[in-house]
């Protein structure tokens, strides 16, 4: 008998002791077979306390990096090495470590969506859900730089009444939703409850009712008592709403014009059900990374793990 694709992954991953943690924003059948479906904080601590020998990322490269480097005895799978990042490509590490060089007493905070050298030269990492929270722990009076997304970074620094200098980095994804189209939405359903990724530029934000991690937007959607939804973020998101809120209209916030238009993040719909497959069965590719930098980047990204589980930090 034929076995379905899902099945043969079903085989691997029991005879590889393998787990598979899926972001948000890979395709639907992809989020279906993972173990654990998530935003970037979830995957990084799902993978941090697995037991499993094998973890595969189905989402970008500095996903399973994180994995790596918190659990480096881990064999870590991606389905395709090529599955980058424009925030990874927008810190050039020689570049950002020259910018923390020139600002010896500052906390230089870094989004997760990095290099495994940005983190090494960074003092604490954070994803979008966890921000406010490590922004918050930096003690009042110390100089904060913040990168590589200056959206993000603007947003905290405006909803925190925090300054920070930032890194001019952005998500090529979020950056094309686009303000007036979305305005001109907004006139025609009125109804609708705007829920936005903090990666958005911040004209988009102004219009949106509620900003905040994939995590957030999907709480948002389960919770709400509205009907209709507008929403500025990768289109993978739709899948697991749909499911929470099968009785909600969803509808994509609008493009720029000349861009696709399909908000979708070029890097995460790299992966496949068949390379999925095919890492399992080969243990390849999988993320290496030399044992000095991970130890030089495991410090600020076992700083966020720390506060995110409560405990306290301090920044000399
Ligand atoms: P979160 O899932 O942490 O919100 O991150 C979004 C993102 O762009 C990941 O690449
Ligand atoms: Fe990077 Fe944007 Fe893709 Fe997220 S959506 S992986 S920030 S390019």
């Amino acid at each position: 008998m034929i076995k379905s694709i899902e099945q043969e992954i079903q085989e691997l991953k029991e005879q590889r002791n393998a787990v598979i943690l899926a972001h948000y924003y890979e395709a639907g059948e992809i989020q279906d077979i993972a173990d654990f479906t998530g935003d970037s904080l979830y995957l990084a601590q799902r993978g941090a306390e697995s037991q499993a020998d094998v973890i595969l990322l189905a989402g970008v490269v500095f996903m399973g990096e994180s994995v790596k480097i918190l659990s480096p005895d881990k064999t870590v799978l991606v389905p395709d090495l090529k599955a980058g990042c424009s925030l990874v490509d927008s810190s050039p590490s020689k570049e950002y470590g020259e910018w923390k060089a020139a600002n010896p007493n500052s906390v230089l905070i870094s989004y997760i969506n990095c290099s495994a050298e940005v983190k090494a030269v960074s003092d604490i990492i954070c994803t979008s859900s966890n921000a406010e929270k490590i922004v918050n722990a930096v003690p009042e009076g110390k100089k904060i730089l913040f990168g590589p997304d200056r959206n993000l970074g603007n947003f905290l620094s405006k909803k925190l009444n925090r300054e920070m200098e930032m890194w001019n980095g952005s998500c090529e994804v979020h950056m094309q939703f686009h303000a007036k189209e979305l305005y001109n939405l907004i006139q025609k359903n009125p109804d609708a409850v705007v829920l936005a990724h903090p990666e958005c530029e911040p004209e988009v934000l102004q219009y949106a009712d509620h900003v905040g991690s994939t995590s957030f937007i999907l709480e948002q959607a389960k919770n709400s008592e509205a009907k209709k939804f507008i929403i500025a973020t990768e289109d993978g998101i739709f899948h697991q709403i749909r499911k929470m809120r099968p009785d909600a209209e969803l509808i994509q916030a609008p493009n720029a014009e000349g861009s696709c238009g399909c908000s979708q993040c070029p890097y995460m719909k790299l992966n496949t059900l068949e390379k999925i497959r095919d890492a399992l069965l080969n243990l390849e590719p999988k993320i290496e990374l030399d044992e000095d930098l991970r130890q030089r980047a495991h410090g600020s990204l076992d700083r966020m793990m720390k506060i995110s589980r409560g405990e306290s930090i301090s920044f000399s």
